[in-house]
């Protein structure tokens, strides 16, 4: 029989001020942008702790305030439902984070990376493997994207980097490696932040979703700012890759980037067309809009 992994940490890194989403991220977090009847925060959640997370790690900084609120109890809304009779509802707001799971608050003193986000999360992760989920990649899939990852690190016992075939021409705004082999998951052998798509090594892109070594905090803490004057987490495993082998994995599901707003839209409608009350209703609008 198999022994199943257990990553116990997932480190959520929303600290950035997601400028692309002006005016409406200017007091409130993009993470919290609704798609359908949720948070973008949530479903990163959800996904985390089918995976096996059980201590989930926010980076967090200036207006990310609700992230907290969201995670938190509120019994005096809780008190409301129950004498409105609202038991449906009640039901949905204490399910929002299941009580075996405990969150951990880091802030970060300003937004010098996604790599820095990262290393704030070194007292909290400790020595184990551990998740990185970014929750502007939202990612619709049978199996969550991450417990296809601890599939297979279980087979390569390495650091798993989420992976997907992007159009040649866009390279430039993403993580990009090269790999051995043609396989879903196949070792890294080289990795470069947005290359101009003349000098990229493929059009496989580093998408948020990362199992990382501990080891990566060692490398995060030495490398400089890279690109943008940011410290790069893409710096912090090539580095990482001069210690230990990264693989990069192929996942199989449909991924919205809702951190612009064209992919924060199709998935709004994606995830509505799909849901089981809304769906059928929301199709039939949709039909009659298109027609005119
Ligand atoms: P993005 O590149 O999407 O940056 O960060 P952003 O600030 O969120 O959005 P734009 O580009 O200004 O619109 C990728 C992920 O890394 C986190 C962000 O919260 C997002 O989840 N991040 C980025 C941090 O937590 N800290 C940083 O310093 C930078």
């Amino acid at each position: 029989m198999r022994i199943r992994t257990h990553i116990e940490t997932a480190v959520f890194p929303v600290a950035g001020r997601g400028t692309r989403f002006l005016p409406v991220t200017k007091a409130s977090p993009k993470e919290m942008l609704p798609i359908v009847d949720k948070p973008l925060i949530q479903y990163a959640v959800e996904e985390a702790l089918e995976a096996g997370a059980r201590r989930l790690v926010f980076i967090t900084g200036t207006s990310k305030r609700a992230i907290e609120d969201h995670f938190d109890n509120d019994q005096e809304l809780e008190n409301l439902l129950k004498n409105q009779g609202k038991s449906a509802l009640l039901r949905q707001l204490r399910s929002v984070l299941p009580s075996y799971a405990s969150c951990i608050y880091i802030r970060q003193s300003a937004p010098l990376g996604l790599g820095h986000a990262v290393l704030c999360a070194r007292p909290a992760v400790g020595n184990e493997p551990f998740f990185v989920h970014l929750a502007d990649d939202l990612i619709a899939s049978e199996t969550p994207v991450l417990s296809q990852m601890v599939s297979a690190f279980e087979s390569k016992r390495a650091s798993i980097i989420g992976c997907e075939l992007i159009p040649h021409k866009d390279t430039n705004k993403y993580g990009i490696v090269g790999v051995e082999g043609k396989g879903i998951t196949a070792r890294i052998r080289c990795i470069v932040e947005k290359p101009k798509p003349s000098v990229a090594p493929s059009n496989l892109a580093v998408v948020g979703r990362y199992l990382l070594s501990p080891l990566i905090f060692k490398h995060l803490a030495k490398i400089g700012a890279g690109a943008a004057g940011e410290i790069q987490l893409t710096d912090g495993i090539a580095s990482l890759m001069n210690e230990e082998a990264v693989y990069a994995h192929r996942f199989t599901g449909t991924r919205y980037d809702c951190g612009n707003k064209l992919g924060y839209l199709q998935a709004t409608v994606a995830y509505a067309l799909a849901h089981p009350e809304l769906g059928k209703d929301f199709r039939a609008h949709l039909k009659k809009l298109i027609k005119k």
